[in-house]
């Protein structure tokens, strides 16, 4: 059922290193992408696989991990995603890519999850850092990181009260909890 796949679909920040993801499950994935909805049909997005432990290092080290948890600096090793894919936008193709990434991201982590996988999408990346160690031509803008691995976390939704805290929690058991708004907070007419 789509509903139970998107529940399961949370952002995980912690997962099992050692379960590797092959590029060809990663070639799958962008597929998924590639099969979605796109503005005008004008397609802009291209896509950087990373799923070897340096190149991996590489893509780490460039990212912003859970803003809402400021003494949490991140996965620490062992427990890092084990693939990431980059979504560029071609600006050759397109100046702008509108809200394309986000919907690639969402396919590619349905994708994933159906697969037995989970992972994040990241926009708390240092851009240029991140371009200059892959080799990411000046032709490609950097948009989205999607990190992918097999899931080491329970992520479990809360109720947000309206006028409640947004921020996102973890338990003493690193439980991760994340606050909703309810749906007759949000369907204003
Ligand atoms: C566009 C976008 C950018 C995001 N960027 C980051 C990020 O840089 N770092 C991070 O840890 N999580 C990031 N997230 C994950 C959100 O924090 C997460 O979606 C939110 O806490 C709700 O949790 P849920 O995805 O499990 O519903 C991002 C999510 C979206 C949609």
């Amino acid at each position: 059922m789509v509903r139970d796949l998107v529940l399961k679909n949370r952002s995980y920040r912690r997962f099992y290193q050692d379960v590797a993801v092959e590029r060809e499950t990663l070639r799958e994935l962008v597929d998924l992408a590639r099969c979605s909805a796109s503005g005008a049909n004008r397609q802009p997005l291209k896509y950087f696989l990373s799923c070897t432990p340096e190149r991996n290092a590489q893509v780490f080290s460039t990212l912003g991990w859970a803003g809402s948890l400021p003494d949490w600096p991140g996965p620490s090793e062992g427990e890092r995603p084990s693939a990431y894919i980059i979504i560029l936008g071609d600006t050759q193709i397109s100046k702008n890519a509108g809200v394309d990434h986000g919907i690639a991201a969402q396919s590619i982590l349905l994708g994933a999850v159906d697969r037995g996988l989970g992972g994040c999408m990241l926009a708390s990346v240092r851009r240029d850092e991140l371009r200059r160690l892959l080799g990411i031509p000046e032709q490609y803008e950097v948009l989205l990181v999607v990190a992918l691995g097999k899931p080491k976390e329970r992520v479990v939704l809360e109720t947000l009260e309206p006028g409640g805290d947004v921020r996102y929690w973890r338990d003493d058991d690193q439980v991760h909890h994340v606050p909703k708004r309810r749906l007759d907070d949000i369907i204003v007419g």
